[in-house]
C-alpha cells in the first residue's frame, strides 16, 4: 500500500467518524466509493499501467477499497447502537418501580352540594330544571326588569359571547340562574315549584368570587302562598344541608330588580366551633309583578318566590374553607379531603 492509499484510509476513518447521522456519513462513503470517488479514481487510473503492474496495484486498491468498506460498516454500526443507546436512556423504563393503578376518581365539593341541593328540595316535591349556560340579554337581564343601560347591570359583569341574538344584542355567559325563572315559568303552568342548580360567570375574582360559580335557583309560583312559606322552606333547606337544627336564619332587606319585596338570607351557626357570625348565602324574594308578566302569567292571580344561592358559599360553609379559589386549584391533597 502505498502512502497516499494509506491516507485515504486515514481520511475516511476520520470522515465516517464525522458524520453524526445516516445521511452524512452516506456523502462520506461518496467520497471514496462513489462514481466520483477517490477509490473509483483509483481503478480508472490503472488502464494506464502494464499488465503486470496493474495485477499488483489493482490488489492493492482492492485492498484499501475493503478496508474503507469495513470502516464504513463498523461506523453504521457504531450509529445504530448510539442511537439505540440514546433510545434506551430517553425511554428508561424502571420496571422495579410499584405499579402506578387506577386512582379512585372523586366528585367535586363544589358537585356534592349541588347533589345535595337536588335530594333534599327533590324530597319537597321540587322539579329539577337545567338551563343554557349561553343566555340571550332578555332572558338574562330584561326580562328580570333589568333594562338596557340600567346601572343594576353593573353589579354582574360578564364575559360576551361573538354571536348576536335577534335583537342584535350579543349573546353571553349567564350571571345567575335566575334566567332560568323565565325560562321554566314561560314553559309550564303554576303551581310551580322548581330548582334550577348550574354555572354562572362574572368578571370577578376573590376569595368569595370566582369568575365561574354555582348557583342554585328556587321559584316556587302559586296562587295562595306568602312569604312565610319560603321562609319556612328555606330555613328547613339549612338544616337538612347542615344536618343541624343549631341555625338561625335572617331575611335581611335587599334590592333586586326582579324580586319586590327582596332579601338577603344570612345565616348563622348557634354551636360549634363556626358559630355567632352571620354569613350571606342567598339572595331572595317575591317575583316583581312586571316580571311574573314577563313569565306570561298574571300578576293579580299569581305570586311568585324565588331564590338564588351560591353553591361555593355552602360548600364553604359546611367544610369552614376560607378561600373559594381552592376548589378551582385542581390541588388534590386539598379536593381528596372531600372523598374519603
Ligand atoms: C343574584 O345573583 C340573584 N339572581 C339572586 C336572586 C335570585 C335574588 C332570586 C332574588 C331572587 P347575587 O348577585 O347576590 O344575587 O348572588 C347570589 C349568590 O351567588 C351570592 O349570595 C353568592 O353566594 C353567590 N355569588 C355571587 N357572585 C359570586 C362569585 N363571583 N363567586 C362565587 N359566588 C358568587
Ligand atoms: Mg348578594
Amino acid at each position: 500500500m502505498t502512502s497516499t492509499q494509506e491516507d485515504l484510509i486515514v481520511q475516511a476513518q476520520s470522515l465516517f467518524a464525522q458524520a453524526q447521522d445516516a445521511a452524512s456519513l452516506e456523502n462520506a462513503k461518496a467520497k471514496f466509493l462513489g462514481k466520483q470517488g477517490a477509490i473509483t479514481a483509483l481503478m480508472k487510473g490503472l488502464a494506464q499501467l502494464e499488465p503486470e503492474q496493474k495485477k499488483a496495484e489493482g490488489a492493492r486498491i482492492n485492498q484499501v477499497k475493503r478496508e474503507i468498506e469495513s470502516l464504513l460498516t463498523d461506523r453504521r454500526a457504531q450509529m445504530a447502537a448510539d442511537e439505540l443507546n440514546h433510545r434506551l436512556a430517553a425511554e428508561r423504563i424502571d420496571v422495579t418501580l410499584p405499579g402506578r393503578g387506577r386512582g379512585m376518581g372523586g366528585i367535586h365539593p363544589v358537585i356534592q352540594t349541588w347533589q345535595r341541593v337536588e335530594a333534599i328540595f327533590r324530597s319537597i316535591g321540587f322539579e329539577v330544571a337545567d338551563g343554557p349556560e349561553i343566555e340571550d340579554d332578555w332572558t338574562n337581564f330584561t326580562a328580570l326588569n333589568n333594562p338596557e343601560n340600567h346601572p343594576a347591570r353593573s353589579m354582574q359583569d360578564t364575559f360576551y359571547v361573538d354571536m348576536q341574538d335577534d335583537k342584535g344584542l350579543p349573546y353571553l355567559l349567564r350571571t345567575h340562574t335566575s334566567p332560568m325563572q323565565v325560562r321554566y315559568a314561560r314553559q309550564h303552568t303554576p303551581p310551580i315549584k322548581v330548582i334550577a342548580p348550574g354555572r354562572t360567570y362574572r368578571v370577578d375574582s376573590d376569595a368569595t368570587h370566582s369568575p365561574m360559580f354555582h348557583q342554585v335557583e328556587g321559584l316556587w309560583i302559586a296562587e295562595d302562598i306568602s312569604f312565610a312559606d319560603l321562609k319556612g322552606v328555606y330555613t328547613n333547606f339549612l338544616r337538612a344541608f347542615f344536618e343541624s337544627d343549631d341555625l338561625v336564619v335572617r331575611f335581611r332587606p335587599s334590592f333586586f330588580p326582579f324580586t319586590e319585596p327582596s332579601a338577603e338570607i344570612d345565616m348563622m351557626f348557634t354551636q360549634g366551633p363556626k358559630k355567632g357570625r352571620w354569613l350571606e348565602i342567598s339572595g331572595s324574594g317575591q317575583v316583581h309583578p312586571d316580571v311574573v308578566r314577563n313569565f306570561g302569567l298574571d300578576p293579580e292571580r299569581y305570586i311568585g318566590f324565588a331564590f338564588g344561592s351560591g353553591l361555593e358559599r355552602l360548600t364553604m360553609l359546611r367544610y369552614g374553607v376560607n378561600d373559594l379559589r381552592q376548589f378551582y386549584e385542581g390541588d388534590l391533597r386539598f379536593l381528596k379531603q372531600f372523598n374519603r
